[in-house]
């Protein structure tokens, strides 16, 4: 049967909606938090290879990219694994140092992007272990992979990704803890902690839902304007260049997305009193960093829209716009923070009567290079 909106107005809404769901069904038959066990069918037979890589390198495109960004700081904190991670067109054309000993985790929803395929491909032949962390059931990457994990999200029709970047994240958290258990790099407490935090999320994205009226008027406040910031750090980073492409994408903004401490070596030329700047600043090992990054900003009179943790008062008192998500561990908080950017995203570009399912001069998926 043809795949239905169901009630909601474009694809991508409903896409954004399915999250807690398609979460929940990436998770669902490897997490067990009640018996603190995690189980990669799809990996098992590399799990001491994985263990012992030398490196690993995470290659993709577009917003797969951005969750591999994600995993490298997830990859390393829990497994002490060095990674790497490569927009597939540049490492395949670049003569990379590649062969036995790495581990190739290519990421991809449909798993038919040509750069991804071909830099997974001459990885291979080098002698690489090479991992699938694909969507679709039967793509070509999946296929061309030794081993790996579906994200089981169901088909994305809007050419935005959106529910397929959140399982991505959660399957990639999963195959970190399933490397980190087997190599010991982990203790019995942080691994039943964070079995805990995954296993809560998906309740977590349906209550981050419930602010879709108020992200759609933070979306009217801003619509007109020109440029816009997104600003981050540590495993927020990447969600705020995350929030850019979403907004670049759907709305035609320019937009762009940066390390919070990083502005100042270049975008903060840019601040005044017509530059929204999007803070992704939940509670984490960066909070106090972060706050005084909002000060600088709005030190210039830029306007401040930030993702907080729930409750969080002092960056109320300091932004123009406030946005509470759940509290949650900072490893798995990219999968809350970036929900309201998806949202925000998707109403300006209502707002400004564009066909948000099918931007302009964007391909679902890049099957030729
Ligand atoms: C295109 C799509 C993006 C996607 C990227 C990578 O640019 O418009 O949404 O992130 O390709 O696609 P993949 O299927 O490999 O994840």
């Amino acid at each position: 049967a043809a795949i239905e909106k169901s009630g909601y107005d474009h694809f991508m809404v409903k896409e954004i909606f399915e999250q807690p769901q398609t979460i929940y069904d990436s998770l669902r038959g490897r997490l067990d938090a009640k018996k603190g066990t995690l189980t990669m069918g799809g990996i098992r037979e590399y799990a001491s290879l994985l263990k012992e890589a030398r490196r690993i390198i995470i290659v993709a495109c577009g917003t797969s990219w951005h969750a591999g960004l994600i995993a490298e700081y997830i990859i390393e904190e829990l497994c002490r694994i060095p990674v790497e991670v490569e927009y597939a067109s540049e490492f395949r054309y670049r003569n990379p140092v590649v062969g036995k000993g790495d581990v190739i985790i290519a990421v991809s929803q449909s798993g038919e992007t040509a750069d991804t395929l071909v830099a997974m491909e001459s990885a291979k032949e080098k002698g690489a272990i090479i991992l699938g962390v694909c969507n679709v059931v039967g793509s070509s990457i999946a296929r061309l992979s030794h081993a790996g994990a579906y994200t089981h999200a169901g088909p994305e029709i809007g050419v935005a990704s959106t529910k397929a970047f959140t399982a991505q994240l959660a399957v990639l958290c999963l195959i970190a803890l399933k490397v980190a258990e087997e190599k010991g790099s982990i203790s019995q407490q942080r691994f039943q902690y964070l079995l805990d935090e995954l296993d809560s999320i998906s309740e977590k994205v349906a209550t981050t839902l419930k602010l879709d009226a108020q992200i759609r008027q933070v979306a009217d406040k801003y619509k007109d304007a020109r440029d816009f910031l997104f600003l981050g750090r540590g495993y927020n980073f990447p969600v705020a260049l995350e929030g850019a492409l979403k907004l670049k994408e759907i709305s035609y903004i320019h937009a762009e997305g940066y390390p919070a401490a990083e502005m100042k070596h270049g975008p903060i030329a840019l601040v005044d009193e017509n530059l929204p700047v999007v803070f992704v600043a939940t509670r984490d090992a960066n909070y106090e960093k972060i706050v005084s990054n909002i000060q600088e900003i709005k030190a210039r009179k830029g306007k401040v829209i930030a993702v907080v943790t729930e409750g969080d008062t002092s960056i109320r008192s300091m932004a123009d716009d406030v946005i509470e998500v759940p509290a949650c561990d900072e490893l798995v908080a990219p999968m809350l923070s970036v929900i309201p950017l998806q949202l925000l995203a998707y109403y300006i570009g209502v707002l400004k009567g564009l066909d948000v399912d099918k931007p302009r001069n964007l391909a679902k998926s890049v099957t030729v290079e």
